[in-house]
């Protein structure tokens, strides 16, 4: 059992730190690891009324119903850039303070935006099976690939992640085009909506939030006026494509193929999906490199020793009036 001490703000730990920012907030706080107990429910109940802060990620998220459990909450501290698995709504009518991680993880996720472009269009997985089963030795040289050169790449929200990964496909030579909700100061061409940008492009990507707003912004129709020879690139959220047009598609061939970070249901995904030879498939794990999950447990810690040393929070989502 934790042993709690009176000064220490005490916090409910939905899913740890990495283990360097681990300790730091084990010297600082008291914890209590609502992922590791036996009787989660239990241990609201028990402890709940104590609560000050939650700390947390993209999974488990926050949920709304938790806090009716939690009255002297002060702060949620997520460890996700992403927001669309945070009751925002209820957080924001308790009062309570919400922060995530921004900027931090822009490079490793628009890396492996490129990474699965490559993947798709190059066949690196596919090559390493070849090699592998003695085929390259049987029967000579693989089916050709192809290039990324001066394909049309269409970025469906070019905020901070798809800035970045405009940056890294003009290095590989592709032409940029995004749509989303308003025009930017960038060299790329713009389209009005997903379904033209989606004619328009050989690779479409997706680097929009999730959430309600973006949900199934790729249906059968974009999917349609991308055609059999293009490509969808999803490091966004899962809910961002209609999955069932999605395997429809793939499963007719109708459109070239796709490298997905994210699914509809993780981690337990669509089994359809492992059958398709035409899908890369990566395991959420855009920001899964040890240096940027550093980062983002150093932002939630920082998050929280700012909050509770009445500074101004760092990355804060909720007050939105203390957003510069
Ligand atoms: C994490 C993410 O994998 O930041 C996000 O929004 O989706 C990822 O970086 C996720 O937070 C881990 O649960």
């Amino acid at each position: 059992m934790t042993m709690s001490s009176p000064e220490r703000p005490q916090l409910l730990v939905l899913r740890p730190l990495m283990p360097e920012q681990m300790q730091q907030l084990e010297s600082e706080f008291t914890l209590h690891r609502y992922d590791q107990a036996d009787d989660p429910q239990g241990m609201l109940t028990r402890i709940g009324a104590s609560i000050r802060g939650v700390v947390t990620a993209g999974t488990p998220g926050f949920n709304g119903d938790m806090l009716p459990h939690l009255p002297a909450l002060e702060i949620v501290a997520s460890s996700s850039v992403g927001t669309d698995t945070l009751d925002l709504s209820a957080c924001h009518d308790r009062g309570v303070h919400v922060t995530n991680t921004p900027e931090v993880l822009n490079d490793d996720v628009a890396d492996l935006a490129i990474g699965l472009i490559l993947n798709a269009l190059r066949r690196l997985g596919d090559g390493d099976a070849y090699v592998r089963r003695g085929e390259w030795s049987r029967r000579g040289m693989m089916p050709l690939t192809t290039s990324l050169k001066g394909k049309r790449l269409g970025i469906v929200g070019l905020g901070r992640i798809g800035q970045e990964v405009a940056q890294r496909a003009q290095a590989m030579k592709m032409q940029i085009a995004y749509t989303g909700r308003s025009r930017k100061n960038v060299p790329y061409d713009f389209h009005e909506s997903v379904v033209e940008l989606a004619r328009n492009s050989d690779v479409l990507a997706l680097t929009c939030p999730g959430g309600a707003e973006t949900r199934h912004l790729v249906n059968a129709a974009v999917l349609e006026a991308l055609g059999p020879d293009a490509w969808v690139i999803n490091v966004s959220r899962g809910s961002v494509i209609d999955e069932e047009a999605l395997i429809d598609a793939l499963q007719r061939k109708a459109i070239g193929g796709a490298g997905l970070d994210v699914y509809e249901n993780e981690p337990h995904i669509d089994p359809r999906f492992h059958e398709l030879d035409n899908a890369v498939l990566y395991p959420h794990h855009a920001s899964g490199t040890v240096e940027t999950r550093g980062a983002m447990s150093q932002l939630v810690l920082d998050n929280l020793r700012a909050h509770f040393q009445q500074k101004p929070l760092l990355t804060p989502v909720l007050p939105v009036s203390q957003t510069a």
